[in-house]
């Protein structure tokens, strides 16, 4: 243990998220013995006010903040756009930026996205043996018209309960039921939830079962956005290789993702550095979409890479994401909270599938980015120039461990 913290001092506080935020300060800081300064680090508002820190979580005590910056270069379906990320990470912005200006040279980005399509799932409990098969089926229609009661705003934009289906899991004689939901432009967790939550109050007077869990999943491959781009071998050309070598060591760098899942880890790690930033920005819900695309790229039974590089008959590369991509443009925190408003102005106020489209874009050019480095001069030149300047702060603060 911390040789600050004090044995005596319990973690154990009963009406905490009832206090106000300043005393919850207080608390803490006298728990940890924080200086001063130290409880004021942690203590932090700006665009996210205390009563809006409080409405999104409870014992709330400050915000942490993250640079937020802007890739340039996008091209998506010959539209120009500026893309905000919030991220930590130095050369992320670099990559994507760089990535794009590539990807510009052979006209750009074209996307494609399914319906905003989002499932939840039912766990029942059977009582014994049943034919849920012909029970179901004979219902199918009642219970999506049940799921959609009191979700009329939903219904007059197109969306609502659309499909249900299931599957039996023998070795534990549990029936999942499956409940497809068009959302619209929202990521919709709470619209699934509810309309599991319902539905399944109707289960038990069609067999004979108990009720387990009520909730979306997050693998929602009904919900995919897709990314395509093509570049010609020449805007490739580089120090020491011409573009025909970077386009196969690039296609070679691929292939290692292809069949080495320790590569595939990390290739993927790298698509999520351009995927996440974008998400967070737009007050969307990352580990949703971190969740949701690995379980994806595993959905043979194997994890892949997420990308596909390949090179085609004149030799340009061609490369596409596809990933779920549970985003919303409406409610929740992309509404509240101002940063992701502006930074949802910045994108066009998209619609959710245009915003997913536009994600998978990032995605994209940030793996043909790492890609590009990593199958020519390697990635630490441009990495540690720009890491220098990291450094250079630690430096000055006394705090470097290298
Ligand atoms: C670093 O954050 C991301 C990379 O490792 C991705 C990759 O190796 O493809 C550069």
């Amino acid at each position: 243990m911390d040789k600050h913290h004090s044995k005596d001092l319990s973690s154990r506080l009963p009406g905490f998220y009832e206090l106000p935020i300043g005393e919850r300060i207080k608390l803490a800081k006298a728990f940890a013995s924080l200086s001063d300064s130290e409880a004021a680090n942690l203590s932090q508002f700006s665009t996210i006010s205390p009563e809006l820190a409080d409405v999104f979580i409870e014992n709330a005590i400050g915000t942490f903040s993250l640079p937020l910056g802007v890739a340039t270069n996008f091209l998506i379906n010959g539209e120009e756009l500026l893309i905000p990320m919030a991220v930590e990470e130095t050369s992320v912005l670099a990559a994507a930026s760089h990535g794009a200006k590539l990807v510009r040279c052979g006209g750009g980005f074209d996307t494609t996205s399914s319906e905003p399509i989002m499932t939840g799932q039912i766990q029942l409990f059977l009582k014994g043996p049943v034919d849920y098969d012909l029970i179901l089926s004979k219902n199918s229609q009642t219970l999506i018209d049940y799921a959609n009661r009191g979700q009329d705003k939903l219904i007059q934009r197109g969306g609502g309960a659309k499909a249900l289906s299931w599957r039996h899991i023998e070795e534990e004689d549990l029936l999942i039921i499956h409940l497809d939901i068009d959302t619209r432009d929202a990521m919709g967790a709470n619209i699934v939830n509810t309309m599991c939550e319902r539905v399944s109050g109707l289960m038990p007077e069609l067999f004979d079962c108990d009720i387990g869990l009520r909730i979306l999943t997050n693998l929602s491959d009904k919900r995919t956005a897709k990314a395509e781009c093509c570049i010609p071998n020449s805007a490739l050309d580089s120090k020491g290789f011409s573009g025909e070598e970077v386009v196969d060591r690039i296609e070679k760098a691929y292939k290692f993702a292809f069949y080495d899942v320790y590569r595939a880890t990390t290739h993927n790690k790298g698509i999520m550095n351009g995927i996440d930033p974008v998400v967070i920005a737009t007050g969307n819900d990352w580990r949703a979409i971190e969740a949701g695309a690995h379980a994806f790229a595993a959905r043979t039974g194997t994890y892949k890479p997420m990308t596909h590089w390949r090179v085609d008959s004149n030799g340009n590369l061609c490369g596409t994401l596809e990933l779920p991509m549970a985003v919303g443009t409406v409610g929740g925190v992309t509404k509240l909270h101002p940063t992701a408003q502006a930074s949802l102005k910045l994108l066009g106020n998209p619609n959710a599938r245009k915003l997913a489209e536009i994600i998978c874009c990032v995605g994209l050019a940030q793996n043909l980015s790492a890609l590009r480095a990593l199958a020519s001069e390697g990635i630490q030149k441009g990495h540690m120039s720009l890491h220098q300047k990291n450094l250079e702060m630690m430096r000055r603060q006394g705090a470097s461990r290298y």
